[in-house]
């Protein structure tokens, strides 16, 4: 696992918080802010973006995780996800295997009022399907 420190963990929810104001979510009122830390201690942020027609949602830490990539970052160290749940919910099953493609790191789980969650993608999503499978058939 990558190695970060608690300031890099406090940039990372700070940025999960703040990217979740500008969610586009008219249609739940349920807006989420995801950032994804580097391995280059860069912070890439993403939030759930809804359409009309519902099924085109895009969750937020599957857009952090592309923006990410777009930016060409490849390794990553931690996620935060923020929401206004209590307690903060955790990533849908759909993020959680984005979130699997990239290994097993810390997931930190935010909420407005300051609760804090710590988990893992690992735990969130043991015996996850990945590449390794694929080369198993
Ligand atoms: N949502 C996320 O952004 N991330 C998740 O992991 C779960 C759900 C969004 C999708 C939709 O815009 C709203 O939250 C309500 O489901």
């Amino acid at each position: 696992m990558m190695e970060f420190s608690n300031s890099d963990i406090d940039r990372l929810v700070e940025a999960a918080i703040s990217v979740r104001a500008r969610a586009w979510a008219p249609y739940s009122g349920f807006a989420v802010g995801a950032a994804v830390l580097d391995a280059d201690g860069c912070v890439h942020v993403g939030c759930n973006v809804e359409n009309a027609s519902y099924g085109l949602s895009v969750c937020a830490e599957r857009h952090a995780i592309a923006a990410a990539i777009a930016a060409g970052a490849r390794v990553f160290g931690a996620v935060a996800v923020a929401t206004d749940s209590s307690p903060p919910a955790s990533p849908c099953g759909a993020c959680r295997q984005v979130l699997a493609e990239f290994g097993d790191f810390p997931i930190i789980l935010v909420n407005l009022a300051g609760e804090r969650r710590i988990t893992s993608v690992g735990e969130l999503l043991p015996s996850a399907f990945g590449a390794e499978s694929l080369m198993k058939g």
